[in-house]
């Protein structure tokens, strides 16, 4: 039995915050201008009418998050997404890759493109996704226009990714909230911009080498508030300090294992990189609960996904950059 398991919503109550009632209310509440809890395959999100600067500002708001940090515009598909954005050759041949699913493009913005200045951050590029959850797409699907959906923590906090985990963040700020399960993949979307050279600008679940291999070398993400907002910002930090690298605990530490051995929170103890993943925040939370003097963690094999992963453990231990 794996209580982590991914839950696919499947199978439940269809009045519950999943059903067509649900969905229905979510995509009223988006033309309303209000914020609605959202799922996604990576983490939840806490979305908004990508056109509406009144839903944006809420957003911002609701985060308490910089607002020269601009937010992903999320759409149902690559023919809405095109409207939006300038799609070179690269940006096509990534998007049919690998959408819908955990890939973020920063594009160009198109000359009539509806998503608002403010969801930008006042910038000429616009970060574009396609979700891959069933209840995401719908939702998109349902309303036609572009949804920003920052993860739904408050700034500075580990990304929620579960529903009880994103209620807990933001759902007090939201008129709407739908319930999709464990996220599948547990990090954030993979974020590369196309702009000058193709940069990785996060690392996430759509790898570098699966990227290159279609594209070419990335360039690492320059130290830039124009090109790189989201470097600036502080992110991921539980309450406790972390203490990365650890073969172990220390007296008074909660320790986040990773490979063979009995632990309390153990991210995989077959070492796989996915499970890791997806346990990742969601330990960090649990974690942090009983309030240990730290939260050490176990070394992670960098290649793969364990270059997101270790992204988000170094800006959880406060090395940002
Ligand atoms: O997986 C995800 O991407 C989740 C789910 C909910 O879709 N969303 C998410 O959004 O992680 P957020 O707002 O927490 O992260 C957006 C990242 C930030 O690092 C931001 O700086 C960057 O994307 N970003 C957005 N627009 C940008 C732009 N025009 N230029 C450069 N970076 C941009
Ligand atoms: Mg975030």
């Amino acid at each position: 039995m794996d209580e982590h398991r991914p839950d696919t919503g499947q199978g439940r109550d269809p009045g519950g915050p999943h059903g067509e009632a649900a969905l229905a209310a979510a995509a009223q509440a988006l033309r309303d201008g209000g914020l609605v809890i959202l799922p996604t395959e990576t983490v939840y999100g806490l979305a908004g009418n990508a056109a509406d600067p009144a839903a944006v500002a809420a957003i911002f708001e609701a985060k308490g998050r910089p607002r020269f940090n601009p937010l992903i515009s999320h759409v149902a598909d690559l023919a809405t997404a095109e409207t939006l954005a300038v799609f070179d050759d690269r940006a096509r041949s990534l998007a049919e890759a690998f959408w819908p699913g955990p890939l973020t493009l920063v594009l160009p913005i198109a000359k009539d493109t509806v998503v608002c200045d403010l969801a930008r951050a006042g910038l000429d590029t616009v970060a574009l996704r396609v979700p891959a959850h069933p209840l995401a797409r719908a939702l998109l699907t349902a309303f036609g226009g572009p949804v920003v959906a920052p993860s739904a923590n408050r700034s500075g906090r580990p990304s929620p990714t579960t529903y009880a985990d994103a209620m807990e963040e933001t759902g007090d700020k939201a008129a709407a909230s739908l319930d999709g399960g464990a996220c599948e993949i547990g990090l954030e979307s993979t974020v590369v911009a196309l702009l000058d050279e193709p940069r990785l600008l996060r690392p996430g679940a759509v790898t570098r080498a699966q990227i290159e291999a279609l594209i070419g070398s990335l360039a690492e993400a320059q130290a830039d508030a124009k090109r790189s907002p989201g470097r600036l910002a502080r992110h991921y930090s539980p309450k406790a300090p972390v203490r990365l690298e650890a073969l172990g605990p220390e007296p008074g530490e909660a320790y986040l294992a990773f490979g063979p051995g009995v632990h309390r929170w153990n991210l995989s103890p077959s070492g796989d990189l996915r499970e890791a993943a997806a346990n990742l925040f969601s330990y960090l939370r649990e974690a942090d609960r009983t309030d240990p003097r730290a939260i050490a963690v176990a070394p992670i094999p960098h290649e793969g996904l364990g270059e997101a992963i270790n992204d988000r453990l170094k800006r959880a231990a406060g090395f940002v950059g």
